[in-house]
Protein backbone atom coordinates (compact mmCIF):
# COMPACT_ATOMS: atom_id res chain seq x y z
CA UNK A 1 0.00 0.00 0.00
CA UNK A 2 1.13 3.57 -1.27
CA UNK A 3 0.21 6.95 1.26
CA UNK A 4 1.52 10.07 0.45
CA UNK A 5 0.93 12.51 2.51
CA UNK A 6 2.47 16.05 3.55
CA UNK A 7 4.36 16.18 7.08
CA UNK A 8 5.32 19.68 7.97
CA UNK A 9 5.72 21.20 4.82
CA UNK A 10 7.56 18.07 3.53
CA UNK A 11 5.71 15.54 1.00
CA UNK A 12 6.27 11.84 2.01
CA UNK A 13 5.46 9.09 0.46
CA UNK A 14 5.63 5.59 2.23
CA UNK A 15 5.29 2.15 -0.13
CA UNK A 16 5.03 -1.35 2.22
CA UNK A 17 4.37 0.29 5.19
CA UNK A 18 1.88 -2.07 7.72
CA UNK A 19 -1.63 -0.68 7.12
CA UNK A 20 -2.01 -1.25 11.11
CA UNK A 21 1.07 0.76 12.00
CA UNK A 22 0.06 4.11 13.63
CA UNK A 23 1.10 7.64 13.24
CA UNK A 24 2.32 8.22 16.46
CA UNK A 25 4.66 5.33 15.99
CA UNK A 26 6.09 6.26 12.79
CA UNK A 27 6.57 9.76 13.76
CA UNK A 28 8.68 8.48 17.21
CA UNK A 29 10.27 5.53 15.52
CA UNK A 30 10.86 6.37 12.08
CA UNK A 31 10.74 10.26 11.95
CA UNK A 32 12.45 10.67 15.19
CA UNK A 33 9.95 13.16 15.53
CA UNK A 34 9.48 12.33 19.52
CA UNK A 35 7.87 15.89 20.34
CA UNK A 36 4.65 13.78 19.45
CA UNK A 37 4.67 12.18 23.13
CA UNK A 38 3.23 8.71 23.76
CA UNK A 39 0.81 9.50 27.08
CA UNK A 40 -2.05 6.57 27.31
CA UNK A 41 -1.62 4.88 23.54
CA UNK A 42 -5.32 4.97 23.92
CA UNK A 43 -7.04 8.74 23.00
CA UNK A 44 -7.14 9.50 26.93
CA UNK A 45 -4.32 11.90 27.30
CA UNK A 46 -4.03 13.90 24.23
CA UNK A 47 -0.34 14.11 24.21
CA UNK A 48 -0.08 12.89 21.07
CA UNK A 49 -2.33 15.43 19.68
CA UNK A 50 -1.72 16.21 15.61
CA UNK A 51 -3.08 18.90 13.38
CA UNK A 52 -4.48 17.19 10.05
CA UNK A 53 -5.95 19.39 7.36
CA UNK A 54 -7.70 18.26 4.04
CA UNK A 55 -10.33 19.73 1.90
CA UNK A 56 -12.67 19.91 4.81
CA UNK A 57 -10.44 21.77 7.59
CA UNK A 58 -8.57 21.30 10.00
CA UNK A 59 -8.37 18.95 13.41
CA UNK A 60 -6.45 17.93 16.09
CA UNK A 61 -6.24 14.41 16.25
CA UNK A 62 -4.65 11.61 18.36
CA UNK A 63 -2.01 10.04 16.14
CA UNK A 64 -1.97 7.36 18.61
CA UNK A 65 -5.27 6.52 17.25
CA UNK A 66 -4.60 7.12 13.79
CA UNK A 67 -2.90 4.35 11.21
CA UNK A 68 -0.79 5.67 8.81
CA UNK A 69 -3.54 4.87 5.83
CA UNK A 70 -5.82 6.86 7.08
CA UNK A 71 -3.66 10.07 6.24
CA UNK A 72 -3.42 9.58 2.52
CA UNK A 73 -3.46 13.07 0.89
CA UNK A 74 -3.73 14.76 4.21
CA UNK A 75 -1.68 17.40 5.67
CA UNK A 76 -0.05 16.79 9.24
CA UNK A 77 1.42 19.12 11.40
CA UNK A 78 3.45 17.56 14.62
CA UNK A 79 4.81 20.16 17.22
CA UNK A 80 7.92 20.17 15.16
CA UNK A 81 6.26 22.10 12.32
CA UNK A 82 4.28 24.86 13.79
CA UNK A 83 6.91 27.80 14.32
CA UNK A 84 8.21 29.51 10.93
CA UNK A 85 10.55 29.14 8.92
CA UNK A 86 13.25 31.12 10.38
CA UNK A 87 12.53 29.71 14.08
CA UNK A 88 9.95 32.51 14.50
CA UNK A 89 7.61 30.74 17.51
CA UNK A 90 3.88 30.11 16.38
CA UNK A 91 2.14 33.00 19.02
CA UNK A 92 0.66 30.09 21.11
CA UNK A 93 3.81 29.12 21.83
CA UNK A 94 5.28 31.76 22.57
CA UNK A 95 1.87 32.59 25.01
CA UNK A 96 2.92 29.42 27.11
CA UNK A 97 5.78 30.78 28.03
CA UNK A 98 4.67 34.35 28.76
CA UNK A 99 1.76 32.51 30.59
CA UNK A 100 4.13 30.26 32.33
CA UNK A 101 1.71 27.00 30.59
CA UNK A 102 4.31 24.65 31.23
CA UNK A 103 6.45 22.94 33.94
CA UNK A 104 7.14 19.04 33.18
CA UNK A 105 6.43 19.84 29.65
CA UNK A 106 4.98 16.33 28.73
CA UNK A 107 1.74 17.46 27.99
CA UNK A 108 2.99 20.81 25.90
CA UNK A 109 3.20 19.60 22.67
CA UNK A 110 -0.42 18.04 22.30
CA UNK A 111 -1.94 21.22 24.23
CA UNK A 112 0.46 23.32 21.46
CA UNK A 113 -1.28 21.21 18.90
CA UNK A 114 -5.03 21.78 19.87
CA UNK A 115 -4.48 25.23 20.91
CA UNK A 116 -2.60 25.81 17.55
CA UNK A 117 -5.73 23.96 15.80
CA UNK A 118 -8.13 25.97 17.50
CA UNK A 119 -6.23 29.15 16.75
CA UNK A 120 -6.16 28.56 13.23
CA UNK A 121 -10.42 27.29 13.21
CA UNK A 122 -10.79 30.66 15.01
CA UNK A 123 -12.22 28.83 18.29
CA UNK A 124 -12.06 29.93 21.06
CA UNK A 125 -14.43 27.42 23.42
CA UNK A 126 -11.00 26.57 24.97
CA UNK A 127 -12.29 24.47 27.37
CA UNK A 128 -14.01 22.32 24.62
CA UNK A 129 -10.99 22.74 22.96
CA UNK A 130 -8.77 21.24 25.42
CA UNK A 131 -11.03 18.69 27.12
CA UNK A 132 -8.81 15.93 25.93
CA UNK A 133 -5.53 17.17 26.58
CA UNK A 134 -4.45 16.13 30.46
CA UNK A 135 -1.98 18.16 32.58
CA UNK A 136 -0.78 16.83 35.42
CA UNK A 137 0.95 20.00 36.99
CA UNK A 138 0.66 23.13 35.53
CA UNK A 139 -2.62 23.63 35.95
CA UNK A 140 -5.10 24.85 33.66
CA UNK A 141 -5.72 28.28 34.45
CA UNK A 142 -2.22 29.23 33.08
CA UNK A 143 -2.85 27.07 29.90
CA UNK A 144 -6.61 28.77 29.07
CA UNK A 145 -4.61 32.52 29.68
CA UNK A 146 -2.27 31.29 26.94
CA UNK A 147 -5.04 30.17 24.37
CA UNK A 148 -7.20 33.57 25.25
CA UNK A 149 -3.81 35.46 25.00
CA UNK A 150 -3.57 34.42 21.34
CA UNK A 151 -7.16 34.85 20.25
CA UNK A 152 -6.80 38.21 18.17
CA UNK A 153 -3.54 37.41 16.66
CA UNK A 154 -3.55 36.41 13.06
CA UNK A 155 -2.91 33.09 12.13
CA UNK A 156 0.55 33.07 11.03
CA UNK A 157 1.17 32.74 7.24
CA UNK A 158 3.59 29.54 6.99
CA UNK A 159 0.09 27.74 8.52
CA UNK A 160 -1.94 29.33 5.89
CA UNK A 161 0.47 28.51 2.83
CA UNK A 162 0.88 24.62 4.62
CA UNK A 163 -2.83 24.21 5.52
CA UNK A 164 -3.48 24.52 1.66
CA UNK A 165 -4.10 20.68 0.53
CA UNK A 166 -2.22 19.90 -2.30
CA UNK A 167 -2.81 17.61 -5.39
CA UNK A 168 -4.32 14.56 -4.50
CA UNK A 169 -1.64 12.02 -3.10
CA UNK A 170 -0.75 9.80 -5.92
CA UNK A 171 -2.06 6.71 -4.04
CA UNK A 172 -5.34 8.76 -4.04
CA UNK A 173 -5.85 8.28 -7.56
CA UNK A 174 -4.67 4.97 -7.62
CA UNK A 175 -6.29 3.13 -4.69
CA UNK A 176 -5.24 -0.34 -3.37
CA UNK A 177 -7.88 -2.55 -3.57
CA UNK A 178 -8.37 -1.70 0.66
CA UNK A 179 -9.08 2.08 0.27
CA UNK A 180 -11.94 2.96 -1.42
CA UNK A 181 -12.59 6.18 -3.18
CA UNK A 182 -16.68 6.12 -2.49
CA UNK A 183 -19.47 4.05 -0.92
CA UNK A 184 -19.91 2.15 -4.71
CA UNK A 185 -16.16 0.94 -4.53
CA UNK A 186 -16.48 0.35 -0.90
CA UNK A 187 -19.52 -2.43 -1.27
CA UNK A 188 -17.72 -4.30 -4.54
CA UNK A 189 -14.58 -4.61 -2.45
CA UNK A 190 -15.96 -5.23 0.66
CA UNK A 191 -18.68 -8.09 -0.99
CA UNK A 192 -15.46 -9.73 -1.98
CA UNK A 193 -13.86 -9.71 1.38
CA UNK A 194 -16.00 -10.37 3.69
CA UNK A 195 -13.60 -10.81 6.18
CA UNK A 196 -12.05 -8.17 6.04
CA UNK A 197 -11.76 -5.18 9.01
CA UNK A 198 -13.59 -1.99 8.19
CA UNK A 199 -11.70 1.06 9.71
CA UNK A 200 -13.66 4.40 9.70
CA UNK A 201 -12.23 6.52 12.60
CA UNK A 202 -10.19 3.83 14.09
CA UNK A 203 -11.07 5.14 17.73
CA UNK A 204 -12.16 1.52 18.48
CA UNK A 205 -10.33 -0.87 16.04
CA UNK A 206 -6.96 0.90 16.94
CA UNK A 207 -6.98 0.20 20.26
CA UNK A 208 -7.60 -3.65 19.19
CA UNK A 209 -4.03 -3.51 17.62
CA UNK A 210 -1.84 -1.24 20.17
CA UNK A 211 -3.97 -2.48 23.45
CA UNK A 212 -5.13 -6.01 22.22
CA UNK A 213 -1.86 -6.60 20.03
CA UNK A 214 -3.81 -8.27 17.33
CA UNK A 215 -3.14 -8.57 13.92
CA UNK A 216 -6.23 -7.86 11.64
CA UNK A 217 -5.58 -9.34 8.34
CA UNK A 218 -7.50 -7.47 5.76
CA UNK A 219 -8.30 -4.22 6.27
CA UNK A 220 -10.72 -1.93 4.45
CA UNK A 221 -10.44 1.88 5.15
CA UNK A 222 -13.22 3.84 4.70
CA UNK A 223 -11.88 7.46 4.93
CA UNK A 224 -11.37 7.73 1.20
CA UNK A 225 -15.42 7.49 0.69
CA UNK A 226 -15.95 11.20 0.44
CA UNK A 227 -20.01 10.34 -0.36
CA UNK A 228 -20.19 8.52 3.27
CA UNK A 229 -19.62 11.78 5.08
CA UNK A 230 -22.32 13.53 3.45
CA UNK A 231 -25.32 15.22 5.44
CA UNK A 232 -28.23 15.84 4.25
CA UNK A 233 -30.79 17.85 5.82
CA UNK A 234 -34.54 18.45 4.08
CA UNK A 235 -37.63 19.56 5.35
CA UNK A 236 -38.41 15.86 5.88
CA UNK A 237 -35.79 14.14 6.86
CA UNK A 238 -32.05 13.82 8.58
CA UNK A 239 -29.53 11.94 7.04
CA UNK A 240 -26.38 11.08 8.32
CA UNK A 241 -23.78 8.53 6.50
CA UNK A 242 -21.45 6.55 8.02
CA UNK A 243 -18.47 8.53 8.06
CA UNK A 244 -19.92 11.68 9.45
CA UNK A 245 -17.78 12.30 12.31
CA UNK A 246 -18.77 13.42 15.77
CA UNK A 247 -18.02 17.15 15.66
CA UNK A 248 -19.65 17.21 12.08
CA UNK A 249 -22.63 15.68 13.50
CA UNK A 250 -22.57 17.89 16.73
CA UNK A 251 -22.65 20.75 14.41
CA UNK A 252 -25.86 19.45 12.34
CA UNK A 253 -27.91 18.22 14.87
CA UNK A 254 -27.29 20.51 17.68
CA UNK A 255 -29.72 23.59 16.48
CA UNK A 256 -32.42 20.67 15.58
CA UNK A 257 -32.27 19.02 18.87
CA UNK A 258 -30.15 20.93 21.39
CA UNK A 259 -30.06 18.59 24.05
CA UNK A 260 -28.73 15.88 21.79
CA UNK A 261 -26.06 18.63 20.49
CA UNK A 262 -25.06 19.37 24.32
CA UNK A 263 -24.20 15.51 24.62
CA UNK A 264 -22.35 14.67 21.74
CA UNK A 265 -20.29 17.48 23.61
CA UNK A 266 -19.53 15.34 25.92
CA UNK A 267 -19.07 12.55 23.48
CA UNK A 268 -14.71 11.75 24.60
CA UNK A 269 -13.32 14.66 23.59
CA UNK A 270 -12.21 17.23 20.78
CA UNK A 271 -9.76 14.74 19.21
CA UNK A 272 -11.99 11.16 19.19
CA UNK A 273 -14.99 13.32 18.03
CA UNK A 274 -13.17 15.03 14.91
CA UNK A 275 -12.25 10.98 14.56
CA UNK A 276 -15.07 8.62 15.62
CA UNK A 277 -18.15 8.13 13.09
CA UNK A 278 -21.41 7.48 13.46
CA UNK A 279 -21.41 4.42 11.43
CA UNK A 280 -18.94 3.32 13.92
CA UNK A 281 -20.48 4.32 16.70
CA UNK A 282 -23.44 1.82 15.68
CA UNK A 283 -21.71 -0.98 14.15
CA UNK A 284 -19.85 -1.72 16.99
CA UNK A 285 -23.09 -2.79 19.11
CA UNK A 286 -21.80 -1.06 21.99
CA UNK A 287 -24.32 -1.45 24.54
CA UNK A 288 -22.72 2.15 25.97
CA UNK A 289 -22.62 3.65 22.74
CA UNK A 290 -23.89 7.19 23.36
CA UNK A 291 -25.44 7.56 19.68
CA UNK A 292 -27.70 5.01 19.59
CA UNK A 293 -30.19 5.59 22.53
CA UNK A 294 -30.63 9.14 21.10
CA UNK A 295 -30.92 8.29 17.71
CA UNK A 296 -33.40 5.24 18.87
CA UNK A 297 -35.57 7.76 20.41
CA UNK A 298 -35.24 10.00 17.23
CA UNK A 299 -37.43 6.85 15.20
CA UNK A 300 -34.19 7.04 13.28
CA UNK A 301 -33.86 4.04 10.54
CA UNK A 302 -30.53 2.35 10.01
CA UNK A 303 -29.17 1.90 5.81
CA UNK A 304 -27.11 -1.02 5.32
CA UNK A 305 -25.93 -2.05 1.80
CA UNK A 306 -24.15 -5.45 0.86
CA UNK A 307 -23.04 -5.31 -2.84
CA UNK A 308 -26.35 -3.78 -4.64
CA UNK A 309 -28.56 -4.46 -2.26
CA UNK A 310 -29.52 -2.10 0.01
CA UNK A 311 -31.61 -2.70 3.24
CA UNK A 312 -33.29 -0.23 5.87
CA UNK A 313 -34.24 -1.14 9.37
CA UNK A 314 -35.53 1.15 12.67
CA UNK A 315 -32.29 1.07 14.35
CA UNK A 316 -33.38 -0.98 17.10
CA UNK A 317 -33.75 -4.03 15.48
CA UNK A 318 -30.39 -3.80 14.73
CA UNK A 319 -29.05 -4.47 18.01
CA UNK A 320 -30.17 -8.40 18.58
CA UNK A 321 -28.05 -9.12 21.25
CA UNK A 322 -24.62 -8.36 23.06
CA UNK A 323 -22.14 -8.81 20.71
CA UNK A 324 -24.47 -9.54 18.29
CA UNK A 325 -26.21 -7.38 14.98
CA UNK A 326 -28.29 -8.08 12.84
CA UNK A 327 -25.78 -7.93 9.83
CA UNK A 328 -24.28 -10.21 7.72
CA UNK A 329 -20.88 -10.44 6.16
CA UNK A 330 -20.15 -8.25 3.73
CA UNK A 331 -22.55 -5.47 4.32
CA UNK A 332 -21.62 -2.44 5.78
CA UNK A 333 -23.96 0.94 7.62
CA UNK A 334 -24.29 3.16 4.93
CA UNK A 335 -26.26 5.85 6.23
CA UNK A 336 -29.05 6.58 9.13
CA UNK A 337 -31.70 9.26 8.83
CA UNK A 338 -34.48 10.23 11.32
CA UNK A 339 -37.43 12.24 10.34
CA UNK A 340 -37.46 16.61 11.08
CA UNK A 341 -40.14 16.56 13.93
CA UNK A 342 -40.57 19.12 16.89
CA UNK A 343 -38.01 18.99 19.29
CA UNK A 344 -39.25 17.27 22.15
CA UNK A 345 -36.08 15.37 22.48
CA UNK A 346 -33.95 15.17 25.81
CA UNK A 347 -30.57 12.95 26.19
CA UNK A 348 -28.95 12.79 29.85
CA UNK A 349 -25.70 11.25 29.73
CA UNK A 350 -24.24 10.33 33.39
CA UNK A 351 -20.65 9.55 33.70
CA UNK A 352 -18.54 9.68 36.22
CA UNK A 353 -16.40 13.17 34.26
CA UNK A 354 -17.58 15.50 32.69
CA UNK A 355 -15.80 15.03 29.64
CA UNK A 356 -13.78 12.36 28.12
CA UNK A 357 -15.69 9.95 29.62
CA UNK A 358 -17.93 6.83 28.90
CA UNK A 359 -21.28 7.04 29.95
CA UNK A 360 -22.77 4.69 33.22
CA UNK A 361 -25.96 5.53 32.29
CA UNK A 362 -27.72 6.95 29.21
CA UNK A 363 -31.15 8.18 28.66
CA UNK A 364 -32.80 9.89 25.75
CA UNK A 365 -36.78 10.70 25.92
CA UNK A 366 -38.65 11.87 23.07
CA UNK A 367 -42.33 11.98 24.54
CA UNK A 368 -45.12 13.99 22.48
CA UNK A 369 -48.30 15.32 24.25
CA UNK A 370 -51.31 16.67 23.23
CA UNK A 371 -53.95 18.57 25.22
CA UNK A 372 -51.81 17.08 28.64
CA UNK A 373 -52.18 13.23 27.20
CA UNK A 374 -49.22 11.19 26.17
CA UNK A 375 -49.57 10.61 22.45
CA UNK A 376 -46.58 9.30 21.56
CA UNK A 377 -43.27 7.99 23.73
CA UNK A 378 -40.18 6.73 22.38
CA UNK A 379 -37.37 6.15 25.42
CA UNK A 380 -34.01 4.39 24.99
CA UNK A 381 -31.19 3.71 27.12
CA UNK A 382 -27.50 2.77 27.14
CA UNK A 383 -25.78 0.72 29.65
CA UNK A 384 -28.90 -0.44 30.62
CA UNK A 385 -28.53 -3.73 28.92
CA UNK A 386 -26.52 -5.79 27.00
CA UNK A 387 -27.83 -3.21 23.93
CA UNK A 388 -28.98 -0.42 23.81
CA UNK A 389 -32.33 -1.13 24.45
CA UNK A 390 -35.94 1.25 24.25
CA UNK A 391 -38.05 0.93 27.27
CA UNK A 392 -40.93 -0.15 26.03
CA UNK A 393 -43.09 -0.80 29.32
CA UNK A 394 -41.85 2.12 30.32
CA UNK A 395 -43.48 3.74 27.09
CA UNK A 396 -46.81 1.78 27.55
CA UNK A 397 -47.05 2.92 30.72
CA UNK A 398 -47.01 6.54 29.41
CA UNK A 399 -49.25 6.04 26.25
CA UNK A 400 -52.59 7.78 26.57
CA UNK A 401 -51.86 8.58 29.81
CA UNK A 402 -52.61 12.63 31.47
CA UNK A 403 -48.64 13.91 31.62
CA UNK A 404 -48.51 14.64 35.49
CA UNK A 405 -46.56 14.09 38.24
CA UNK A 406 -48.18 10.80 39.68
CA UNK A 407 -48.47 9.23 36.24
CA UNK A 408 -44.27 9.65 35.93
CA UNK A 409 -43.89 8.19 40.05
CA UNK A 410 -46.70 5.49 38.90
CA UNK A 411 -44.75 4.53 35.63
CA UNK A 412 -41.47 4.43 37.37
CA UNK A 413 -42.57 0.62 38.12
CA UNK A 414 -41.96 -0.30 34.47
CA UNK A 415 -38.11 0.31 34.86
CA UNK A 416 -37.67 -2.71 36.26
CA UNK A 417 -39.46 -4.84 33.40
CA UNK A 418 -37.60 -2.94 30.96
CA UNK A 419 -34.32 -3.45 32.58
CA UNK A 420 -31.98 -5.86 34.55
CA UNK A 421 -28.57 -3.74 34.82
CA UNK A 422 -25.71 -5.11 35.22
CA UNK A 423 -22.86 -3.68 38.25
CA UNK A 424 -19.63 -2.75 36.64
CA UNK A 425 -16.86 -0.44 37.50
CA UNK A 426 -19.14 2.30 36.27
CA UNK A 427 -22.03 1.91 38.44
CA UNK A 428 -23.85 -0.16 40.30
CA UNK A 429 -27.44 -2.18 39.42
CA UNK A 430 -28.98 -0.19 41.90
CA UNK A 431 -27.25 3.15 41.10
CA UNK A 432 -27.99 2.52 36.97
CA UNK A 433 -32.17 1.06 38.10
CA UNK A 434 -32.56 4.84 40.58
CA UNK A 435 -30.71 7.34 37.99
CA UNK A 436 -32.97 5.95 34.82
CA UNK A 437 -35.68 6.46 37.29
CA UNK A 438 -34.72 9.42 38.06
CA UNK A 439 -33.75 10.85 34.93
CA UNK A 440 -37.49 10.34 33.93
CA UNK A 441 -38.16 12.83 36.78
CA UNK A 442 -35.92 14.66 34.95
CA UNK A 443 -37.13 15.06 31.68
CA UNK A 444 -40.26 15.54 32.91
CA UNK A 445 -39.08 18.83 35.41
CA UNK A 446 -37.32 19.67 32.58
CA UNK A 447 -40.11 19.78 29.46
CA UNK A 448 -42.05 21.50 31.86
CA UNK A 449 -39.78 24.81 32.17
CA UNK A 450 -37.43 24.02 35.04
CA UNK A 451 -33.92 24.45 35.08
CA UNK A 452 -32.68 20.73 35.63
CA UNK A 453 -28.67 21.38 33.74
CA UNK A 454 -26.16 21.52 36.61
CA UNK A 455 -24.53 24.21 33.75
CA UNK A 456 -27.60 26.46 34.56
CA UNK A 457 -27.82 26.16 38.08
CA UNK A 458 -27.05 29.92 39.68
CA UNK A 459 -25.44 29.83 43.26
C1 LIG B 1 -10.66 7.97 24.40
C2 LIG B 1 -11.95 7.44 23.88
C3 LIG B 1 -13.13 7.96 24.38
C4 LIG B 1 -14.36 7.48 23.91
N1 LIG B 1 -15.50 8.03 24.40
C5 LIG B 1 -16.70 7.61 23.92
C6 LIG B 1 -17.90 8.21 24.36
O1 LIG B 1 -17.90 9.15 25.17
N2 LIG B 1 -19.06 7.73 23.86
C7 LIG B 1 -19.10 6.71 22.97
O2 LIG B 1 -20.18 6.32 22.54
N3 LIG B 1 -17.97 6.11 22.53
C8 LIG B 1 -16.78 6.54 22.97
N4 LIG B 1 -15.63 5.95 22.53
C9 LIG B 1 -15.70 4.81 21.63
C10 LIG B 1 -15.55 5.16 20.14
O3 LIG B 1 -15.21 6.51 19.93
C11 LIG B 1 -16.83 4.94 19.41
O4 LIG B 1 -17.31 3.66 19.52
C12 LIG B 1 -16.72 5.35 17.93
O5 LIG B 1 -17.94 5.88 17.51
C13 LIG B 1 -16.33 4.30 16.98
O6 LIG B 1 -16.34 4.89 15.68
P1 LIG B 1 -15.09 4.83 14.74
O7 LIG B 1 -15.45 5.54 13.48
O8 LIG B 1 -13.87 5.27 15.41
O9 LIG B 1 -15.08 3.27 14.48
P2 LIG B 1 -13.91 2.24 14.19
O10 LIG B 1 -13.02 2.11 15.37
O11 LIG B 1 -13.27 2.54 12.90
O12 LIG B 1 -14.82 0.94 14.04
C14 LIG B 1 -15.59 0.42 15.10
C15 LIG B 1 -16.30 -0.86 14.65
O13 LIG B 1 -17.29 -0.56 13.68
C16 LIG B 1 -17.02 -1.20 12.42
N5 LIG B 1 -17.42 -0.23 11.41
C17 LIG B 1 -17.00 1.06 11.31
N6 LIG B 1 -17.69 1.68 10.33
C18 LIG B 1 -18.55 0.78 9.82
C19 LIG B 1 -19.53 0.82 8.79
N7 LIG B 1 -19.77 1.93 8.08
N8 LIG B 1 -20.26 -0.30 8.54
C20 LIG B 1 -20.03 -1.43 9.26
N9 LIG B 1 -19.11 -1.54 10.22
C21 LIG B 1 -18.38 -0.44 10.50
C22 LIG B 1 -15.54 -1.52 12.46
O14 LIG B 1 -15.21 -2.60 11.60
C23 LIG B 1 -15.38 -1.86 13.95
O15 LIG B 1 -15.87 -3.15 14.19
C24 LIG B 1 -14.39 6.43 22.96
C25 LIG B 1 -13.20 5.91 22.45
C26 LIG B 1 -11.98 6.42 22.91
C27 LIG B 1 -10.70 5.85 22.35
S1 LIG C 1 -0.97 8.96 23.77
FE1 LIG C 1 -2.63 9.59 25.02
S2 LIG C 1 -4.08 10.26 23.56
FE2 LIG C 1 -2.51 9.42 22.34
S1 LIG D 1 3.26 20.33 32.36
FE1 LIG D 1 3.54 18.42 33.32
S2 LIG D 1 1.80 17.27 32.66
FE2 LIG D 1 1.39 19.26 31.97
Amino acid sequence: MEITFHLNGEEVTLSGVSPTATLLDWLRDDRFLTGTKEGCNEGDCGACSVMVTDDRGSKALNACLLFLPQLNGKVIHTVEGVSGPDGTLHPVQQAMITHHGSQCGFCTPGFVMSMVTAHTNGATDHDVQMAGNLCRCTGYAPIIRAAEAVEEQPVPVWITKETVVREPAPAAQNPTPFAPRSSDELAAVYAQNPDAVLVAGATDVALWVTKGLRDLGDVIFLEGCADLKQIDITDNEVRLGAMVDMNAMRDAIAPLHPSYGEMIRRYASQQVRAAATVGGNIANGSPIGDNPPALIALGATLHLRKGDTRRSLPLEDFFVDYGKQDRQPGEFVEAVSFARQPDTLRVYKLSKRFDQDISAVLGAFNVTTVDGIVTEARIAFGGMAATPKRASHLEAALMGQPWTPDTITAAGAAFDKDFTPMSDMRASALYRLESARNLLARYYAELNGETVSVLEVAL
